[in-house]
């Protein structure tokens, strides 16, 4: 039990981020940073928050797993009957947040989604294990389920049905792209003098600019 959690903080000292130093393209600058996470021995650095609203704007929030990004945006993979599949389609305004907090970093992107095609969402699923495409079919996700047991069932129905055979994808699950148009690169420093470094298109210029923490 915590007894008083105001006394929880933590002094941010090991990097820094200058306007002279980022990449000039904010794509390089996240390979680098992820790079940087997936060798600091981060669990699931791929690991991102995906926000999203409703039209008349209802946020709503969830880890996802980015499975691959470049200049064209970054991937991740779900139910197209999903909560956040539902309100990206109404409005594909979105943002995706990542905490590295061993590195003392977070990454923020604004940008809009769209599906990935059948064949990227294939490709993906095809190589994903067998329990999992077993359990892509088994799950409406987002949906009420009356208990464990019907979920456990359905997944051993459907491993009977499809046995040791290659599993199709559900015509209802397959990727989504999030093509950015904003990223903010923050660095935890000491004194909450934090260095904030935001990238913005105009064009197809991106242009840096620094925030106060
Ligand atoms: C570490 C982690 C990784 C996850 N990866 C995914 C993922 O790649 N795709 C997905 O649909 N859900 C993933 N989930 C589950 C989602 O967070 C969420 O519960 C689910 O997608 C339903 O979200 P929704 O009802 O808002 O659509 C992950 C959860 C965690 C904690």
């Amino acid at each position: 039990m915590i007894d008083d959690i105001t006394s929880l903080r933590q002094e941010y000292t090991r990097h820094q981020l200058s306007k002279a130093t980022v990449a000039l393209d904010p794509f390089e600058q996240f390979t680098k940073w992820f790079e940087e996470a997936s060798s600091a021995g981060i669990v699931e650095p791929n690991a991102m928050h995906l926000g999203t609203s409703t039209v008349d704007g209802s946020p709503s929030g969830r880890v996802v797993l980015l499975k691959g990004f470049d200049e064209g945006g970054f991937t991740f993979f779900t139910n197209y009957r999903s909560r956040k599949a539902g309100e990206l389609i109404q409005n594909p305004r979105c943002y995706l947040h990542f905490f590295w907090g061993e590195l003392e970093r977070q990454v923020f992107i604004r940008g809009t989604a769209a599906k990935t095609s059948d064949e990227e969402s294939d490709a993906y699923f095809a190589q994903r294990p067998y329990a999992s495409q077993i359990g892509a079919w088994a799950s409406e996700q987002s949906s009420v389920v009356a208990s464990r047991e019907v979920l456990e069932k359905r997944f051993e129905e459907l491993s009977a049905k499809y046995g040791e055979g290659a599993v199709p994808r559900p015509e209802f699950w397959g990727g989504f792209r999030v093509t950015p148009s904003e990223f903010e690169f923050w660095q935890g420093r000491p004194s909450r003098l934090h260095d904030r470094i935001c990238y913005a298109k105009t064009g197809s210029v991106w242009a840096t600019s620094r925030l106060s923490p």
